[in-house]
């Protein structure tokens, strides 16, 4: 028996924990789940060894594995559940598209620790478990659009779907200008962000970000959700970029990427981007336009990677 859950991409971003532990964001956020991406997982209690963890067939040890380990005793804290466990991984997430698997990583095993102990929760309380793996992956138990609603403690903390099945034209490409991985954490950077000047400025507007985005989907408006996006992350590099000290997940080619977007708007394309603690650039547009913008990106970076992504939907079991 195996759990499937997407990635997703968000919106309107969570990037600042009020709660480290019980990852407590500082803010709500909502995110759009993406088909292209997916992680499967399922976990076997086995006897007489350790707790062991495969990602695509490979045995995982260092950092990677322990993040996971220290995330199940977590869960067998809560549920009071002993023994150690066989993990099996495999990521559909193309290496290619530069997009974080954390999310789906942490809402898989959130579902396959459900599954394996027939702990019987809802989502609503899938959500939370997810939350503790990785902030992100509590948006991942649902498909379709996403709404995190921030709370203040870790039972009013979790995420629920605004619309599952959107009959909006929205579709994402995922562009990989640099596969290398990223130098500062999420973690870190939520945490340099906040000594930022306008941070606490950023935050106040949360709640209306959140309101205006979910008037866009309801009014399945693209114009309106697209720009607000790309605001909304502009507003979170420039938290960065006005840190002190200082820093960015930009690289030159994402500069060159940005004004490629706003080119693209010049010429009637209508296209936005959204960028996570990465320097790969993620563009959201309609169907008619995906041809033209893969034809002008590849013409501009030479062999990028460009993976064009449609709505994902929630947490599912499979057998
Ligand atoms: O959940 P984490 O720790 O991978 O942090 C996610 C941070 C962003 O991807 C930049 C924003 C978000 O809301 O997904």
């Amino acid at each position: 028996m195996k759990t499937r859950a997407h990635t997703n991409i968000a919106l309107i971003k969570y990037w600042g924990k009020a709660d480290p532990n019980l990852r407590l964001p500082l803010m709500s956020s909502l995110s759009m789940t993406l088909d292209a991406f997916y992680t499967e997982t399922s976990i076997k209690k086995i006897k007489g060894r350790q707790s062991e963890f495969y990602l695509n067939g490979q045995k995982q040890g260092g950092p990677a594995a322990e993040r996971v380990f220290t995330y199940l005793r977590k869960l067998q804290t809560r549920f009071n559940i002993r023994g150690h466990f066989l993990v099996q991984s495999m990521n559909h997430v193309p290496t290619a598209a530069g997009l974080a698997s954390s999310s789906s990583a942490f809402a898989a095993l959130a579902g396959a620790f459900n599954q394996t102990f027939a702990l019987g929760l809802n989502r609503q309380q899938l959500s939370r478990l997810a939350r503790l793996g990785s902030g992100s992956a509590c948006r991942s138990v649902f498909g379709g659009f996403t709404l995190w609603q921030k709370g203040n403690d870790d039972q009013s903390s979790y995420a629920y779907p605004i619309e599952e099945h959107p009959a909006m034209d929205l579709h994402l490409l995922a562009i990989e200008i640099n596969k290398k991985p990223k130098k500062i954490s999420s973690t870190a950077g939520m945490k340099a962000a906040q000594t930022s000047p306008f941070f606490q400025p950023w935050l106040s507007r949360n709640d209306a970000e959140i309101q205006e985005m979910v008037s866009a989907i309801k009014e399945h408006d693209f114009t309106k959700l697209g720009e607000l996006a790309e605001l909304n992350a502009n507003e979170m590099h420039a938290v960065n970029l006005t840190a002190r000290p200082p820093f960015t997940y930009f690289l030159p080619a994402t500069i060159k990427g940005i004004r490629l977007v706003q080119e693209l708007r010049h010429r009637g394309i209508e296209c936005y981007y959204t960028i996570d603690a990465g320097p790969n650039l993620k563009i959201l547009t309609q169907l008619r336009n995906i041809k033209e913008i893969k034809k002008i990106f590849l013409l501009e970076f030479n062999h990028v990677n460009i993976v064009n992504a449609g709505f994902g939907s929630g947490i599912e079991y499979l057998n």
